[in-house]
């Protein structure tokens, strides 16, 4: 059996950046074998996926501790496990190194990979920052709302057959490139990402390259755009299909910006003349917050209609399904 599947629950969150309090450990049978030992490594720290576009390095170096505090009654231990651990310390002297000769503020150590696993050997790689807010925007890495969201496209595909998808807010690019996955056979329509940060437009650019080989088939490939809600009547529609479903993920939080949301929900409705739906996906960190969105929806003269989320046996990401996230359906 090929490693990663021996250990497929570590391996699809170790690659993704699971935290380590609340990876499945208990899926391993102690003691190990050292051979169990090498395996285990092989598919995670060791997966080529990881030698090539690897996680976060303070990230490997916490899981390798944490399997030798999980071995530490077992009398051999696999080279392969200290290998990685010194393989880590090397790369951070190197990346120290680096940074004092640049002294820049984005050095390479500021981002890292992630690997989100769909099924065995099919995964999408995103480049995101190592901290929730960089660049003046908290769109260079992925929330828990787009892992929420991406389950429920998953569970409802029907909702994408034929669909041409815009997305607001779409910081990394993750729902996008998943719409357009390969290996999903999705039939969606046309696929635009859009973000008001310029850090954000530029990550999402270099995210798709690398999840996508042909990056002038627009059919075939996602697209993106920036766009800020408070310049929509400036964006150049023209260029791309009007669009029937809008996507929008951990995009209401800042009450400075609610007036600006509403109104490029406004003019996108207008310009799909009410034919087109929104499914915003929002993380529940302040209800009150939530509500006055909720509230100003109503106001602005939308149907909001809640949608159940996918349940933890039935998702296909690795998210921490006690972190509330609130999925609603928005027509006009
Ligand atoms: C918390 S992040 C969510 C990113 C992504 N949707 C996700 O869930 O992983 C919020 C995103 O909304 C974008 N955003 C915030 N205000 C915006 C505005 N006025 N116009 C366009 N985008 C905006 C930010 O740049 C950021 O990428």
């Amino acid at each position: 059996m090929d490693d990663s599947n021996k250990f497929a629950k570590l391996h699809q969150q170790f690659l993704c950046c699971y935290p380590i309090n609340k990876m499945a450990w208990s899926t391993l049978k102690l003691p190990m074998e050292l051979e169990e030992q090498r395996a285990l490594i092989a598919a995670t720290c060791g997966h080529e996926l990881n030698q090539f576009f690897p996680v976060r390095r303070s990230y490997q170096e916490a899981f390798v501790k944490r399997l030798l505090q999980l071995l530490k009654d077992h009398e051999d231990l696999h080279d392969d496990i200290f290998d990685s651990m010194c393989g880590q310390l090397a790369k951070a002297s190197l990346d120290d190194a680096a940074s004092d000769a640049t002294s820049s503020s984005t050095t390479t150590s500021s981002y890292a990979y992630k690997h989100y696993v769909l099924q065995p050997g099919q995964h999408i790689t995103l480049r995101e920052s190592n901290s929730f807010v960089s660049e003046g925007t908290t769109g260079l890495c992925t929330w828990e709302a787009a892992l929420a969201l991406a389950d429920y496209l998953l569970q409802h595909a029907n909702l994408l057959a034929g669909k041409h998808v815009l997305e607001l807010g779409a910081g990394a690019g993750l729902l996008g490139i998943l719409l357009k996955h390969r290996s999903l056979q999705l039939q969606v329509g046309q696929v635009l990402l859009t973000d008001g940060s310029a850090p954000c437009v530029q990550l999402m650019r270099h995210n798709i390259a690398l999840n996508f080989k042909d990056l002038d088939d627009v059919v075939a490939t996602p697209q993106c755009a920036e766009l800020r809600w408070n310049r929509v009547a400036q964006f150049e529609w023209s260029k791309y299909a009007i669009p029937d479903l809008l996507l929008a993920a951990d995009v209401v939080y800042d009450e400075t910006q609610f007036e600006w949301l509403l109104q490029a929900l406004d003019y996108i409705f207008d310009l799909a003349q009410n034919r087109c739906q929104m499914l915003l996906a929002s993380t529940v960190r302040n209800v009150d917050t939530l509500h006055k969105f909720m509230v100003k929806l109503e106001e602005h003269h939308y149907q909001v209609t809640p949608c159940a989320n996918v349940s933890a046996c039935a998702s296909h990401f690795c998210r921490d399904h006690t972190a509330a996230v609130q999925i609603v359906c928005i027509k006009r």
